[in-house]
């Protein structure tokens, strides 16, 4: 080596790398760490034919020499690999800080497809209307006992009211059926609970009809109060309220005698015609009135097949169909148009009443 001694060499080598190393640190640059590796400490690096020039140096240098260069290469060593360290930290930051990949649906198609049924629109609607009124939600089976659905209803078998429906049974069982109506769960509830009772309980229920006003399955709601001295002025109270409720407070209700085997007095349940309110369309068939349901006072033989004593406590039931009121709601034409799944009829009903 002639130029200047191999210390002095290595110092300004250790100058030359400390800015260069700032270079890197302050652009965060990971390339760039691999770079200065190899131009320092590369088989051609600068500290590696530094380190060759040991070889010529004179033998009173070369101790000296040979440890300045060797505490450098040290550092440089040291450097690089808590560089390496940062790197690894820098490369992940870059790419946190990438456009998020996006994992979600298009929002726009989710929005087209987005809606709830109609029915499950109206049944929310009403079931809210009866929490106001104190009520709380039962549910019960859909294929269920004889029993439940007819017997303990004051309909024993040969019982002429089972005619009024056309009853599913399942195949290789004479007492087991897909429930009628929701009626059932007037039972279900009775021997479960104790009175007093405030119950609602919403549900499908199935008949072999089908034509523009039936389906084989539809929805009712039935709701019934069970405690001391109930009336058929609180039914009367409740149902009118409840109406007025859900179809505001102009709606008018009325009652007209008819026969329920479960009930006794029993009625059949009027609305005042949603179309024409009352003045006579073809709707209501020009009537003013539309029907919905039936109520009555609870008949004590139901309350003796569940067990109270229809001497201390009496009550009152009420059901209708959810899907009429829907279609009144929404003034469609054709029951069947709501369980044929068309996606273009379902996409007109919104996600929320
Ligand atoms: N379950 C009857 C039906 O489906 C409707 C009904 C009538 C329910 C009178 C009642 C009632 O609770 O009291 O035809």
């Amino acid at each position: 080596m002639t130029t200047g001694s191999l210390v002095e060499r290595a110092e300004k080598l250790r100058e030359a790398f400390l800015a260069e190393h700032a270079n890197v640190r302050d652009e965060r640059s990971v390339s760039g760490i691999e770079s200065l590796r190899l131009s320092y400490l590369g088989r051609k690096g600068t500290v590696t034919a530094l380190l060759e020039g040991l070889r010529d140096c004179s033998k009173e240098e070369r101790p000296l020499a040979g440890k300045a260069i060797n505490i450098l290469k040290q550092f440089v060593e040291g450097e690089i690999k808590s560089l390496q360290e940062q790197g690894e930290e820098w490369s992940l930051a870059a790419k946190l800080a990438e456009k998020p990949l996006d994992i979600s649906l298009p929002v726009d198609s989710l929005v087209r497809s987005g809606g709830l049924h109609p029915v499950t629109l109206v049944r929310r609607e009403l079931l809210a209307e009866f929490r106001k009124l104190g009520f709380t939600v039962y549910d019960g089976p859909e294929i269920d006992f004889d029993r439940y659905n007819f017997t303990s209803l004051n309909m024993p078998s040969e019982h002429p009211a089972r005619d009024m429906q056309d009853t599913f049974y399942v195949a290789g069982s004479d007492n087991l059926l897909l429930r009628t109506h929701t009626s059932n769960i007037q039972i279900h509830c009775m021997l479960n609970e104790k009175p007093p009772l405030r119950i609602v309980a919403p549900g499908r229920v199935f008949r072999k009809d089908s034509d523009p006003t039936h389906t084989p399955m539809f929805h009712q709601i039935e709701a019934f109060v069970v405690d001391r001295n109930i009336t058929f002025a609180h039914m009367k109270g409740v149902i009118d309220t409840f109406m007025k409720g859900v179809f505001g407070s102009n709606m008018k209700t009325r009652l007209r005698p008819s026969f329920f085997p479960f009930v006794e007095p029993g009625a059949e349940l009027d609305l005042q015609c949603v179309q024409c309110s009352g003045k006579g369309c073809r709707l209501c068939k020009m009537t003013g009135w539309l029907e919905v349901g039936g109520c009555g006072m609870i008949h004590p033989n139901v309350f003796e097949a569940v067990e109270y004593d229809s001497e201390v406590y009496s009550g009152f039931a009420f059901g209708f169909g959810i899907d009429r009121m829907a279609m009144l709601k929404y003034k469609l034409e054709d029951l069947r148009q709501m369980f044929e799944g068309d996606y273009e009829f379902l996409g007109h009903f919104p996600l929320h009443t």
